[in-house]
């Protein structure tokens, strides 16, 4: 049952003996929405910081609409926006009334906290995609296989692969591996260049799902437009047919610019639900952020640690001090509050946890556009947006 925010503390309780109702600043603390709700966040975590003299007490709900949570800093607490919470049994033994240790929760949210996708034109239910995944560029099989099992582990339930990478295979491996049941994890795949064209895509994607051992998708991407106008077209019309068939839950495009999209506008039955391009403060692209956004795509942010090559720039440096938190965790929380799915890669456990611990600050309005104001349309993969 949903509970309004009013109830919120009465029916969560704190981590120590202190009784959260004991505490006379704490009703004050839950404000009102202070940011727009968005259309495509549709389930978070809510985290708030309780600060009380000598002892601080940390609260969580799950927020059933919108929202993620946010860490005070000390004494000012900021709830997210979500009017309605429900009690979060998941998330708190209502018998011990204790929350869950900081690592479940933040598995929690990295399971939970989801964008939508929406093939405008197919008429399918809308499909939930985490927020953050792990990328497996640059992995062999072996080194994929024990990235994905760790991120699996830890609670990502989302990978970012593609037929380029050679690894699909051992993406499939550790997914049955891990035995969490398929219909709980993202899998995302992308069709290759050489294989545009109606009849290719069809068969590349077949090979994709052999590769994985899977019978679908969740997302299939076109991995660039570097084709003939023509060709381009084609090989959407086969995404399409793909997407119909149930090989692939949604559809999208990587590396295309805007001229690219209003082509294929004018040309499909079905629009991509997102494009997958590279994101980061250096490269911010407003022109296709501002034009995905006008047309409901969702962005989703590849190379967000700009490959480690930015990640010692004294302003990003200074953020992360400010938060204690790492430079690459500033950057994956930059997306997150832009609402740009993410796909962060290391093959190194510390890093791909630490990288998925963004759900416990938030950025303030000025370090965003602090962040914002690195822009200098810095390339560190490759820009095939601008391609005729
Ligand atoms: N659609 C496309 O055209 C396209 C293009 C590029 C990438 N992608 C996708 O996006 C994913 C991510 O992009 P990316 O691989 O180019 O780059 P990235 O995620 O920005 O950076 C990965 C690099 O940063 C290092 N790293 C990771 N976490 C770190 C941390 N916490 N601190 C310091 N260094 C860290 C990694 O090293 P370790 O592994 O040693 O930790 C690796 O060298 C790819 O894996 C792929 O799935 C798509």
């Amino acid at each position: 049952m949903d509970m309004k925010l009013g109830c919120f503390p009465s029916v969560i309780s704190p981590r120590s003996s202190w009784p959260l109702h004991a505490a006379p600043s704490v009703p004050s603390m839950i404000t009102p929405p202070s940011v727009p709700l968005s259309s495509h966040l549709s389930y978070g975590i809510a985290s708030a910081l309780i600060d009380h003299p000598g002892r601080c007490t940390l609260i969580r709900a799950a927020v059933v609409k919108a929202g993620w949570g946010v860490y005070s800093c000390r004494s000012t607490v900021r709830v997210p926006f979500s009017h309605r919470f429900r009690p979060a049994a998941s998330l708190f033994s209502r018998e011990r009334a204790t929350p869950m240790e900081d690592q479940d929760v933040n598995r929690k949210a990295l399971e939970e906290t989801c964008l939508t996708l929406t093939n405008a034109g197919h008429g399918g239910p809308p499909v939930s995609i985490p927020i953050i995944g792990l990328g497996v560029y640059l992995m062999n099989n072996n080194t994929a296989f024990k990235a994905v099992s760790h991120a699996l582990q830890l609670g990502y339930r989302h990978i970012d692969t593609a037929h380029l990478y050679g690894n699909e295979r051992a993406v499939g491996d550790a997914i049955r591996a891990s035995k969490i049941p398929r219909e709980e994890i993202f899998i995302t795949t992308k069709l290759w260049n050489s294989d545009h064209g109606y009849a290719n895509t069809l068969q590349a994607c077949d090979h994709s799902l052999k590769e994985l051992g899977v019978d679908y998708v969740d997302l299939y991407l076109v991995h660039s437009p570097l084709s003939p106008p023509s060709i381009r077209l084609d090989t959407w019309r086969a995404m399409e047919m793909i997407l119909k068939s149930g090989k692939a839950r949604s559809i999208g495009v990587s590396n295309y610019g805007i001229h690219h999209l209003k082509e294929l506008f004018s040309n499909c039955e079905i629009r991509p639900s997102i494009n997958q391009v590279e994101l980061h403060p250096f490269n911010v692209r407003k022109d296709i952020v501002d034009f995905c956004r006008k047309e409901n795509i969702v962005l989703e942010a590849y190379s967000p640690l700009t490959r480690g090559a930015r990640l010692n720039e004294p302003a990003l440096k200074k953020i992360a001090k400010e938060h204690r938190k790492t430079t690459a965790q500033i950057l994956i929380r930059w997306c997150v509050q832009k609402e740009f799915v993410t796909i962060p890669k290391s093959a190194k456990p510390a890093r791909i946890l630490e990288n998925s611990q963004v759900f416990d600050f938030e950025l303030s309005e000025a370090e965003m556009s602090q962040l914002d104001s690195l822009d200098e349309g810095w390339v560190v993969a490759w820009d095939p947006t601008k391609a005729q």
